[in-house]
């Protein structure tokens, strides 16, 4: 069982996150002018691919280890779904990444989330990002766009 948990995670720590072409979307819109507009991409000041890997080891750990949330992982297969939320969150950032995975309500619909279980997934991401350093701007800009995520989880049907 061992043996095979680290199989996995040898397996999570060298498969290629698909990385799509041209430059990452960049940033949101902003306007011309503004000092944001000059900003590079929260994807950038996270530190890349580099730091958002280690970034979600360490958040899956912690949600997969609180008492509180971690029976909904049960029969996760973690690797896989690390792969995904790294996709995600790359995207999120306005990362060059591609998100393979499934949309997001339809994905937690069946898993009957409260806000409880929302807040301690973002209590799991506050201490990764602590852990692995992530640099405190950039840390809660992050934050801000996983938390708008919990919305989409909340509505009726994916967009
Ligand atoms: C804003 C918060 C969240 C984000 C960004 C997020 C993101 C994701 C993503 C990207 C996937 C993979 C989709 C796929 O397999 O195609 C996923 C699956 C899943 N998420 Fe979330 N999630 C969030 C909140 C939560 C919370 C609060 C829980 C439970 C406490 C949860 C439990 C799960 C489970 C059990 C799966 C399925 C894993 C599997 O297929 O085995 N998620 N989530």
């Amino acid at each position: 069982m061992k043996m095979m948990s680290m199989k996995m995670s040898l397996l999570w720590a060298v498969v290629p996150v698909l990385i799509v072409g041209g430059c990452p979307s960049q940033n949101r819109q902003q306007g011309v002018g503004t000092s944001a507009s000059t900003q590079q991409s929260l994807y950038v000041r996270l530190g890349g691919i580099e730091s958002l890997r280690p970034l979600v080891d360490e958040w899956m750990l912690e949600v997969t280890s609180d008492k509180h949330i971690r029976d909904f992982f049960a029969q996760s297969d973690i690797s896989k779904l690390k792969l995904r939320i790294l996709e995600k969150i790359c995207v999120l950032a306005d990362g060059p990444c591609l998100y393979q995975g499934r949309g997001m309500y339809s994905v937690h619909a069946q898993i009957k989330l409260d806000d409880t279980h929302l807040q301690r997934f973002l209590v799991g991401l506050d201490a990764a990002m602590t852990r692995v350093s992530i640099e405190p701007a950039a840390a809660a800009e992050l934050r801000e766009r996983v938390r708008d995520v919990a919305a989409q989880i909340a509505v009726s049907s994916d967009s």
